[in-house]
């Protein structure tokens, strides 16, 4: 008989609440964002890194496969705690050495970012120290950041490049994340977001740069096989709607897919943008009526990234009720990064969309792991529990799952199922 702690066949048993996420591999929209597939007192057994079945336990158990074969799968004791899919993280920028301290004081000080930006703090005072630091250093980082994330639930992660901002130190940026990601359980799913700043030795000579991202850094980094996403920060400081245009233009030529950073300080047209069909538009925070209903007949997901509001001190966050009521799909996500939002922690962000962005715990969930999983173009794969999907799940110890949202600042996840491989936070009781 096999050793069950090595069997690829791994059941969760005893889970006071499931939720499956299942439906259609589609973004939820509008009333359908609530509709999490709760079950109680539930299990799901896995197999070969897949979920094989997920639903009540009593009926689960009645599987003849599993009558025979019991004593060949590794069990774990959920103690009628909660389970959801891996939560998915859809943006993220884990590639730089430090934090900016010196532009965190000077906001408490009273400064804005954009005017912290401008003095020649913001991202540009992030990419020195990427240029200094080699590829393991920064690989090490980035993997730190991963750990934090899969400790707190997340299975999915897209990590973006854009503190080195020339072809030499993207293209280090992009494979210290490779490099991370090959010693990380999850998934990571890599971003050259060249076109996050102009750097310094281009100041005066934006188009130059834009020339050199479309005619060099995105055919290497397509070559190389670094990147799936091109995106590009188009906004007031930073990239002009008609450079984002060719930027994105470059990175469908080269086969990569796109996304943009938009509507953070003011607002784009998207109309133009939605041409590259980006697989999402992140911030949102200032969208013009005649996009929100371009949005919501679309398939781009509007990611919203609450804990920049946060770090950043803003009263205001993006108006998610206003979208999701449009039926504009809608996902959540850190924006892990030095100088808006250094957070790994996705439940923060839930607590954030709930008491921030009156989502529901169950709409900020859906946000979080199927619309999550759409944003990345993963659909088919991850975000929900169903047989044929990965066997990505999240073990959080509440009987509810809205105390997900509800315990801030408390990592209440304690274990992580990856590929149907139990990862090993470690504090589940195993038979
Ligand atoms: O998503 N808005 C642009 N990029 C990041 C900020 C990066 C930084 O300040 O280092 C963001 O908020
Ligand atoms: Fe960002």
């Amino acid at each position: 008989m096999p050793n069950s702690t090595q069997s690829p066949y791994l059941l969760l048993a005893n889970i006071g609440q499931l939720l499956t996420l299942r439906g259609e591999a589609a973004p939820r929209r509008g009333r359908d964002l609530q509709d999490i597939g709760l079950v109680e007192n539930a299990a799901v057994l896995c197999g070969g890194g897949k979920i094989l079945a997920a639903g009540p336990q009593r009926e689960l158990l009645r599987d003849p496969w599993l009558r025979t074969n019991r004593r060949k799968v590794r069990e774990l004791d959920c103690q009628q705690r909660v389970v959801i899919p891996g939560l998915i993280d859809c943006h993220t920028h884990p590639v730089f050495a430090e934090p900016r301290l010196v532009d965190f004081e000077k906001r408490i000080g009273g400064a804005d970012y954009e005017e912290i930006a401008a003095a020649g703090g913001g991202i540009r005072s992030s990419v020195a120290a990427v240029r200094r630091s080699s590829r393991g250093e920064l690989s090490k980082k980035v993997l730190a950041a991963l750990n934090a994330m899969l400790e707190q639930g997340t299975s999915v992660v897209e990590a973006k490049s854009g503190y080195g901002l020339t072809l030499e130190d993207e293209v280090k940026s992009l494979e210290a994340i490779r490099d991370a990601a090959r010693q990380w359980p999850g998934e990571v799913v890599p971003t050259l977001l060249a076109a996050h700043v102009v750097p310094q030795e281009y100041a005066g000579k934006a188009d130059d740069y834009v020339k050199k991202v479309c005619d060099e850094m995105i055919p290497q980094v397509a070559k190389k096989k670094l990147a799936k996403y091109v995106d590009v920060f188009c906004d007031r400081g930073a990239f002009t709607q008609e450079q984002s245009e060719r930027i994105l233009a470059a990175a469908r030529k080269h086969g990569l897919g796109t996304r943009a950073h938009v509507c953070q300080f003011t607002a784009a047209k998207l109309a133009p943008l939605l041409e590259y069909q980006p697989a999402s538009f992140d911030h949102m925070d200032c969208v013009q009526p005649e996009d929100v209903s371009l949005l919501a007949r679309g398939e781009t997901v509007a990611v919203l990234l609450p804990g920049t509001n946060y770090f950043l001190g803003h009263t205001g966050f993006p108006d998610a009720r206003r979208l999701i009521d449009a039926g504009v799909p809608l996902a959540l996500a850190t924006d892990y990064n030095p100088g808006t939002s250094p957070t790994p922690s996705m439940p923060f962000v839930l607590s954030l969309a709930c008491t921030h962005m009156k989502m529901t715990p169950a709409e900020a969930i859906a946000a979080a792991t199927i619309n999550a999983a759409c944003a990345l173009r993963l659909q088919q794969r991850k975000g929900s529990l169903e047989a044929g999907k990965d066997a990505d799940m999240a073990v959080f110890d509440v009987k509810d799952y809205r105390e997900i949202a509800y315990w801030f600042a408390w990592d209440r996840c304690v274990e992580m199922v990856v590929a149907g491989r139990v990862v090993g936070l470690g504090t589940l009781g195993e038979r």
